[in-house]
């Protein structure tokens, strides 16, 4: 008996090498565009192209910067110059944090006062789920917020925050991946971002709310990412490869997009957030570290209650990480993925290189959950994996 669930997606997916040409046309002709990207594209030829493509169809054009993850003050200044322009559809093309201010600007265009009045567990007003159009181009394969509902907006420092703008309307309608803009994105970022994809998948396959269909997802985007991460593990960056090793990765990050959105997540993210909120450390890194401790107090305490069910989806991720898609996985898998956890973590750098202050770990604990995990870690277990870590 397949058990019910409600799965949500965009409306118009499109994947593909090359296919960043496609999308002049995919632009509304009925008012300007407002083009978000990160600090490096424009100066690429692929964006240089694409905007003589854009103007070359009429359209009027407003391209702004995201620079980190976006604040609330951030959204509201894009919204504010893009309302003066009369502005009626976004896109937005960059990694998480480009996407989710991209997803914000297009809600809030269509919502009165400032973003934070709509953020969930800080402002009190609930959006109403309008949007403009709009277009989610990711450059790097992590977060996978060309797939979700909800934008990432944060505030650093002692009072910080990393809440989000959620609404079932606010998945972009339409979500152009290619891989090939991702070719040449710096070593360490293509792995914190891996990391964070890597994660959201093994979390929602384990969690609590996974369903049918992101079970499918997730154990073909284990696949897709342990084809992808050779990529790191044998240096795939310039070589013929590159772009295979990008496109599995690319479609593995979708996958993690929409079984997160769909499943939920668990404790490594419930700790992630929080870290991310009091200390400059990337919120992939973080992942990538947090993905040995959590989960090897998962796999002890699943085999303390004797859940055979989630340590089987633990051995599934190791055989196939290990052996790729034919594997059939063995008890001694789950050990073999733990071992893969430290071998990536010890390529990352530590929460304190990133100034993270021992002052911070009670902040962090505080505001940490354990989300859907399959079982719990109480806030000693949490407080010993972030210590392991920094
Ligand atoms: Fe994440």
């Amino acid at each position: 008996m397949v058990e019910s669930f409600r799965h949500l997606g965009n409306a118009d997916l499109i994947f593909g090498a090359g296919r960043i040409s496609t999308l002049p046309n995919l632009i509304p002709a009925n008012g300007p565009v407002l083009i978000l990207t990160g600090n490096h594209f424009p100066g690429t030829q692929v964006w240089k192209k694409l905007e003589s493509a854009i103007k070359n169809r009429g359209l009027e054009l407003i391209r702004e910067t995201v620079s980190g993850e976006p604040s609330p003050e951030t959204v509201d200044t894009l919204v504010e110059e893009a309302r003066k322009r009369r502005t009626t559809s976004v896109v937005a093309i960059g990694g998480g944090s480009v996407l989710d201010a991209g997803k914000a600007a297009a809600a809030m265009l269509r919502h009165e006062g400032s973003v934070i009045d709509y953020l969930e567990g800080v402002g009190s007003r609930k959006p109403k789920g309008k949007s403009l159009p709009m277009i989610a181009v990711p450059t790097t394969a992590g977060t996978g917020s060309e797939a979700t509902k909800n934008a990432v907006i944060s505030r650093r420092g002692k009072d910080g925050f990393k809440k989000s703008l959620r609404h079932n309307a606010f998945i972009p309608p339409v979500a152009l991946i290619d891989p090939e803009l991702a070719v040449g994105c710096p070593e360490d970022v293509s792995l914190s971002c891996g990391m964070d994809a890597f994660c959201q998948i093994l979390e929602s396959y384990v969690s609590t709310g996974a369903t049918a269909f992101t079970d499918i997802l997730a154990r073909d985007g284990l696949i897709r990412f342990g084809k992808g991460s050779r990529l790191f593990t044998e240096k795939g960056y310039g070589s013929p490869d590159e772009v295979d090793y990008r496109s599995e990765l690319a479609l593995a990050a979708y996958y993690s997009g929409l079984t997160l959105a769909n499943a939920g997540l668990g404790t490594v993210h419930g700790l992630a957030g929080p870290i991310g909120a009091f200390s400059e450390v990337p919120h992939g890194v973080a992942c990538g570290l947090l993905v040995s401790p959590v989960f090897k107090f998962i796999a002890e305490k699943l085999e303390e209650v004797g859940n055979f069910k989630i340590l089987d989806r633990l051995a599934y991720a190791g055989a196939v990480l290990h052996r790729g898609a034919d594997a059939v996985p063995k008890r001694g898998d789950v050990e073999k993925l733990l071992d893969r956890f430290d071998e990536w973590a010890g390529n990352l750098p530590h929460l304190s290189d990133y100034g993270m202050k021992e002052a911070d770990i009670d902040s962090v604990i505080a505001a940490s959950s354990n989300k859907n995990s399959p079982v719990s870690l109480d806030e000693e277990e949490r407080r010993k994996a972030v210590v392991d870590i920094f």
